[in-house]
């Protein structure tokens, strides 16, 4: 069975290549949809992969995935440690979220160590790199897997 899952991503991580190398690595956003494509495939998952430094339009496409997707894994970089609008739009989704972040947020400042996201996401994955999304998509496609039988 083919699975829609939305693939979100937050503030600045369009800039990722270029912005701070040595945190977030040198792969850039688009190499790592690409990456996210193959996954899905092997997963027999399609995706719909997109960025947005904008917290409304994160919360748009949140909904959005209420009606259209089975799962969402969703970086949303700075927000994470703001947003309440995100957590309320991911609380009212009744499919998976699975939370990415590139970098180990708890190894970094005291300010990153609170997500609003955590509470009401099905599971996080941080420090791993661009190879998070992939864990991610691999961690959705299981759940979603145990929802099939
Ligand atoms: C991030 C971590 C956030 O603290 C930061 O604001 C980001 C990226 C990550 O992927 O490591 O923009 O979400």
């Amino acid at each position: 069975m083919t699975r829609h899952v939305y693939v979100l991503n937050g503030p600045n991580l369009n800039l990722l290549g270029e912005r701070e190398p040595g945190v977030y690595g040198a792969e850039t956003l688009s190499s790592i949809q690409e990456k996210c494509n193959a996954k899905a495939e092997t997963l027999g998952l399609t995706i719909d992969f997109r960025q947005t430094n904008h917290e409304g339009e994160l919360v748009d496409w949140i909904q959005e995935a209420r009606l259209n997707a089975s799962g969402v894994v969703i970086n949303p970089a700075a927000y994470t440690h703001t947003s309440v609008a995100l957590h309320d739009a991911v609380r009212a989704l009744a499919c998976p979220v699975i939370e990415v972040h590139l970098s180990n947020i708890h190894a970094r400042e005291s300010f990153r160590h609170q997500s609003y996201i955590s509470p009401v996401a099905a599971g996080v994955i941080c420090g791993f790199g661009a190879h998070g999304y992939e864990l991610g998509l691999d961690a959705l496609a299981s759940i979603l897997a145990k929802t099939d039988n």
